[in-house]
């Protein structure tokens, strides 16, 4: 039996992907959760793509996550009459918040963050672009902030300001954000990834939001402000998942940093139980080129080796040439990275003392099935609490998460080594032997084979899990 891919793909939506036919050879080649960016495109736009969605994955026969990711406080200058200027070292510009938003010249651009010159002081250094010119502070004015090019380029419309060592203090909703939330809510989104957020409570705002609305998706936490780092403990323990936003976050701490903050979300991420997303420029060759660099092989591969739940990619999948090849290069790569022994073994966190009842009993198969010839867990959730806290640990076998609820179905595909399964239970029957069938008519496991099955004693209970066993897969 060949193993299967462990680390799930998140792919975003675009012009390149917004068709059925791209979409059924995009979860082929081993799509797992669709991003919608709402920094771009109308809410039917977002609502065309997730029926999309729906529909191939209908067709493929494979449950699909969707995560719709609000823009944020994204800071930004205004327009130019013409489009766009050309700056060189040592040229004086005004970065003005009164100046008209398409009045932008040589000499100066309106910003669209009005606080901009109240955030501000002599000295600062802005990025823009995402880092491509470099602006230092000279003076702010009322609401002119006077800068001297350090760094020069084509600056245009629109584009982003971070102010170097972080600190601009826009809220991470904004009321964008806020009525796109509801439109996300709307939409069935399982995951809502917020942007730019300082700390713990603008994930609990966004919590309060979703739950006014009526939803229950699950919130992704973008890090890629330095606050955020500073506040990551808090921040995690207050969302689902985080997602390791490398192109904010490199201009903000410096690109040289990124490996190392990596590393450090991740294992934050694991260690607290949940799950995370690495995030930006992972194949960005692909976009034109048909296969990766070797750069890029390797960052993949190292995202692997480092924990993460899942990979992502932007541009590839929505403007790029061929998202589908994308994909497959993607899955190729994380999977050939999870033979190595350094991602299946684990040091079974022998020192922890377990909260919950279900977290003791996912604990303790994970114990079993990394010391015992396991073929494979499988998991009865409701929640799919008693999965996520298996697929912390580090593994080589399959966690099978079987449940009644499409939410819980969808919620699972974003977690490292679990496979949804979606399971009517007949409560008059053997439920384990169920189980196992379902396991057998999908040749996911053999006569003679043992797995490992956790359950409540009370089934479609929340956080019920109380029980394992050791079965032996027979014939009927
Ligand atoms: P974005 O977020 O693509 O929405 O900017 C990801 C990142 O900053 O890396
Ligand atoms: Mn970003």
């Amino acid at each position: 039996m060949t193993s299967l891919r462990r680390t799930k793909i998140v792919a975003t939506l675009g012009p390149a992907s917004n068709d059925l036919e791209m979409l059924k050879k995009m979860i082929t080649a081993g799509l797992d959760v669709v991003r919608l960016n709402f920094s771009h495109g109308t809410a039917s736009d977002h609502e065309n793509r997730v029926n999309l969605v729906r529909e191939a994955a209908k067709a493929c026969g494979k449950e699909i996550g969707v995560l719709a990711d609000l823009q944020g406080p994204k800071i930004r200058i205004s327009k130019f009459r013409h489009e766009k200027i050309n700056l060189k070292e040592n040229d004086l510009f005004i970065l003005d918040a009164s100046l008209a938003s398409d009045n932008g010249d040589t000499q100066q651009v309106g910003i669209d963050y009005k606080d901009l010159p109240n955030d501000v002081k002599s000295g600062d250094i802005l990025l823009l672009d995402d880092g491509r010119l470099v602006f230092e502070v000279k003076s702010v004015t009322g609401e002119r902030i006077s800068c001297q090019v350090k760094i020069g380029g084509v600056l245009s419309n629109n584009k982003g300001i971070n102010r170097q060592g972080g600190g601009l203090s826009a809220k991470a909703l904004t009321d964008k954000d806020k009525a796109d939330l509801k439109t996300a809510v709307k939409l069935g989104a399982d995951y809502i990834a917020i942007s730019f957020p300082r700390s713990a409570d603008d994930i609990h705002e966004a919590r309060k939001l979703i739950q006014e609305a009526g939803g229950d998706c699950g919130i992704v936490a973008k890090i890629e402000r330095t606050e955020a780092i500073t506040a990551i403990d808090e921040i995690i323990k207050a969302s689902d998942a985080v997602m390791v936003a490398r192109g904010d976050l490199g201009v903000e701490i410096g690109d040289a940093e990124l490996p190392a903050v990596q590393k450090h979300i991740i294992n934050r991420a694991r260690a607290l139980d949940k799950a995370v997303i690495t995030a930006t420029q992972m194949m960005e060759s692909m976009i034109f080129n048909a296969i990766p660099t070797r750069a890029e092989v390797f960052d993949v591969a190292n995202a692997v080796l480092d924990g993460t739940d899942a990979v992502m990619l932007s541009a590839e999948t929505a403007t790029g040439n061929h998202p589908d090849i994308v994909i497959a290069a993607m899955a190729r790569i994380c999977h050939t990275a999870e033979k190595q022994k350094l991602t299946q073994v684990s040091r079974h966190r022998v020192e922890c003392e377990f909260q919950h009842v279900d977290e003791a009993i996912a604990m303790a198969t994970m114990y079993t099935a990394n010391h015992f010839n396991i073929r494979t867990i499988i998991a009865l959730t409701e929640s799919g609490s008693t999965p996520l806290w298996m697929s912390r640990i580090r593994s080589g076998i399959p966690i099978y998460g079987l449940t009644s609820s499409i939410k819980t179905e969808r919620k699972m595909t974003l977690y490292r080594g679990v496979y949804s399964i979606g399971f009517n239970i007949d409560t008059t029957k053997d439920i384990n032997q169920q189980a196992i069938q379902i396991l057998l008519n999908k040749n996911i496991v053999n006569i003679g084979d043992h797995v490992i099955i956790t359950r409540g004693d009370i089934l479609g209970q929340h956080g019920g899990t109380n029980t394992m066993k050791i079965v032996q897969v027979e014939k009927k």
